[in-house]
């Protein structure tokens, strides 16, 4: 392929390097003379291990060269791979001026040199709305609509820098999200199967957000690491003794366990033991804002909840799963009942189904934390999950329940189900309305 690179700063030196290494034909650009110097006397302009062979590699076999000129960048490729900075703005926003200022560029060149088929892959991260703009913009300057002679990729970029070379061959994934079916054609034909790792064609906002939240995890996992240490620190306890078996557990800890968007976490574990550990935080003077921010964050998902059903007109609500999670009986600090407690509060008639649950047999913490909260939880309960769907207005699921059941349950129409916890076989359901998707 003849790809263009714009900004050839630690992104885009590396890409002329590795993508020239695997028989592209590359031309670099960039607003910086100095850079494009280095690029064409084979110079890394970034200090990046492997990347000084590549490039002289590259230069020697004639597949790459760099230019001031972007005209000369688009006139000699079919794909530009946008790989320039997006400092933060004041308030920490996505400062998307050199994104913006180099889309519009290129979709004036495609214009003036009236190019048949050209796709923009954009590289730098940015948040899926400036995505959005750079789409608008390749369209208000060519005059085209996406798919037809012009193409838009969002292809984040997870690579590491210092092994970024490495990463390059070796990437936990490969992701593309494309404007239209004939942009991601163009995709296919970027990587070899020699590099071998996961790839995914999604939408281009999808793209974008998986880059932040790589990197919104990454850094959750280092601020867990040190506040556990910090926690372990003053515990007179080894960290790095507890690390090495927490990360040994690939079953729970490090797994997709826990991880998909859903409601707020309950039971009788979590929120005792963050608890404890918070308090002991206190008591000791030590910092760990991450943890104490978990306790505020799960009764802000309990908050955002109750305000989406709660409103002046009282639909009647059916909770279709009292218990912590399904497949208990566990009502123990269930976050559900909290929500159960407040629309009874604030008068809206409630139906509960749990297919495990029944007030009578509820025994010790159990029975009395769903009496506290819900004195005559009893009289809300029901047998029957239809009797529930047939008088709701709103319904909350908070349990999945078997697929067969749901195919057998026939819906009220005018009539909202709530769902909590993604059930595939729920979607189809008149007045669906997933919780985060
Ligand atoms: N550095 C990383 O390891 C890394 C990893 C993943 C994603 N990213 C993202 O990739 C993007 C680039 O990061 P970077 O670290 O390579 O940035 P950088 O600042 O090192 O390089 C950006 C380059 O773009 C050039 N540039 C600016 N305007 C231009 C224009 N109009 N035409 C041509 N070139 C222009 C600059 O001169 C500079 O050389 C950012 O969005 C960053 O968040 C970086």
């Amino acid at each position: 392929m003849r790809i263009s690179i714009f900004g050839l700063g630690y992104v885009g030196a590396v890409s002329c390097g590795c993508l020239a290494d695997l028989g592209h034909e590359i031309i670099g650009c960039d607003v910086s003379q100095a850079k494009v110097d280095l690029i064409n006397a084979g110079k890394p302009p970034i200090v990046e291990d492997g990347l000084d062979v590549l490039l002289q590699n590259a230069i020697k076999n004639k597949k790459l060269r760099a230019t001031i000129d972007p005209e000369d960048a688009v006139r000699n490729s079919e794909v530009a791979l946008v790989c320039v900075g997006t400092p933060s703005t004041r308030s920490g926003g996505v400062n998307s001026v050199y994104l913006e200022t180099v889309a519009a560029q290129i979709g004036e060149i495609v214009r003036k040199l009236n190019i048949p088929q050209f796709v923009v892959m954009t590289r730098s991260t940015s948040l899926p709305h400036v995505h959005a703009q750079m789409v608008a913009i390749l369209e208000k300057t060519t005059g085209r609509a996406m798919g037809k002679g012009i193409g838009y990729v969002c292809h984040p970029e997870f690579l590491r820098e210092g092994i970024a070379v490495e990463d390059f061959y070796n990437p936990p994934k490969v992701v593309f999200g494309a404007t239209d079916a004939v942009t991601e054609t163009l995709c296919r034909r970027m990587y070899p199967e020699s590099i071998k790792a996961p790839t995914f064609y999604v939408k281009p906002d999808v793209a974008a957000m998986i880059k932040y939240a790589d990197n919104c995890f990454h850094a959750l996992k280092v601020t867990f690491g040190n506040e556990i240490g910090m926690m372990c620190k003053v515990l007179g306890v080894d960290s790095h003794a507890v690390m090495d078996v927490f990360c040994a557990d690939q079953k729970l800890n490090i797994s997709p366990k826990y991880l998909k968007p859903g409601f707020a976490y309950g039971g009788s574990c979590l929120p005792k033991d963050l608890r404890a550990i918070c308090d002991k935080a206190r008591e000791t003077a030590t910092p760990v804002p991450m943890l104490g921010g978990m306790l505020q964050s799960n009764k802000d998902q309990i908050d955002q909840l109750i305000k989406r059903v709660v409103s002046e007109s009282r639909p009647k609500v059916g909770v279709i799963g009292l218990a912590f999670k399904e497949g208990t009986d566990d009502v123990r600090e269930s976050p559900i009942v909290a929500c159960v407690e407040v629309f009874c509060g604030k008068g809206h008639p409630v139906k509960v189904y749990d297919e495990h649950l029944s007030p009578q047999a509820l025994v010790g913490a159990n029975r009395s934390f769903a009496f506290q909260a819900v004195p005559h939880l009893s009289e809300l309960m029901c047998g029957k999950l239809q009797e529930v769907v047939d008088w709701a207005d709103v319904l909350v699921v908070t349990h999945r329940l078997k697929p067969e059941t749901w195919a057998a349950v026939k819906w009220k129409s005018g009539q909202r189900v709530l769902d909590l916890v993604n059930i595939a076989g729920l979607r189809a359901a008149p007045g669906y309305d997933g919780l985060y998707w």
